[in-house]
C-alpha cells in the first residue's frame, strides 16, 4: 500500500450475471424507485447515480468495434442465477424479509422497458436490489466517487447469494448473518433481531 494512500478499501469482485436485464430498466424507472423510497423513509432512501460515458482516454487503441460488440452481447445475455427450490421455509423467510424492511432496498422485482431484443423487452426479473446508493454509515468504504459520498454503497443484488462465499463489498462478512449484522442503523438491527427472537 503506498504511504500516500488516503483511503484503503478492499474489494470483492461483483457478479456479472443478469446485468443485461438491469441495463434494460429505464432511467425513469430508477428515478421513480428512488422517489418512492424517499417518500417512505428519506434517511434510508437510495439515490440514483448518473454516469455519463463520453470520455475516451486513448482513441488510438480503438479496434473496429467488433470485439467490443461481441463482448457486450456476451455480457448482455448472460442469464441471471436461477432460484433454488421454493419450499415452505423459503416462503416464510420471504415474508419476514419483506416485513422487516429488507425488501425496501433489496427490491424483489424489476421490469425492463420495451426493447428491440425480445429477450430483454418488458421482462420482470428478481435481483433483490434497487441498485441505488444508500448511506450505510460505518459500512461505507470511505470513497467518494461521482455522486457517491464516502458512506454510500450500492445495494448488492441478492440473486445467486447461495453460491457466494464471502460477502459485502470488501468480502469482510463470512456468511449471510454477518453481512446482515454489518448493515449500519439502529432501527434496522432492532427489527432484524426482533424477527430472530
Ligand atoms: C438501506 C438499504 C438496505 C436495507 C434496508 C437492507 N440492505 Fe442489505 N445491503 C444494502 C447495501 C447497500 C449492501 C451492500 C453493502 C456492501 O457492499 O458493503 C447490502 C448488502 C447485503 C448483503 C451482502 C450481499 C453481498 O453480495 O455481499 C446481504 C446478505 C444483505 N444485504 C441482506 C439484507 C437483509 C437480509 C436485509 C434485511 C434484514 C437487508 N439486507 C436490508 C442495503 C440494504
Amino acid at each position: 500500500m503506498p504511504p500516500t494512500a488516503t483511503v484503503v478499501a478492499r474489494r470483492r469482485t461483483t457478479g456479472l450475471q443478469g446485468l443485461g436485464l438491469v441495463d434494460g430498466v429505464s432511467d425513469d424507472a430508477w428515478i421513480a424507485i428512488a422517489r418512492a423510497e424517499a417518500a417512505v423513509d428519506p434517511d434510508a432512501a437510495g439515490r440514483v447515480s448518473i454516469v455519463l460515458l463520453d470520455f475516451n482516454p486513448t482513441p488510438a487503441m480503438n479496434d473496429d468495434g467488433r470485439d467490443v460488440d461481441a463482448l457486450t452481447d456476451f455480457q448482455r445475455f448472460l442469464a441471471p442465477p436461477a432460484r433454488g427450490a421454493i419450499t415452505d421455509e423459503v416462503l416464510a423467510g420471504e415474508r419476514v424479509f419483506a416485513e422487516i424492511g429488507c425488501a425496501t432496498c433489496h427490491l424483489p422485482s424489476l421490469t425492463t422497458a420495451a426493447n428491440a431484443v425480445a429477450a430483454l423487452s418488458r421482462v420482470t426479473f428478481h435481483p433483490y436490489s434497487d441498485f441505488l446508493l444508500h448511506d450505510m454509515g460505518a459500512l461505507g468504504d470511505g470513497i467518494a466517487q461521482g455522486q457517491a459520498r464516502p458512506a454510500d454503497m450500492r445495494t448488492a443484488p441478492l440473486w445467486g447469494l447461495r453460491a457466494a462465499g464471502r460477502l459485502l463489498h470488501d468480502g469482510s462478512a463470512n456468511g449471510i448473518e454477518q453481512a446482515i449484522l454489518r448493515h449500519d442503523g439502529l432501527m434496522f438491527l432492532i427489527l432484524y433481531l426482533t424477527a430472530q427472537a
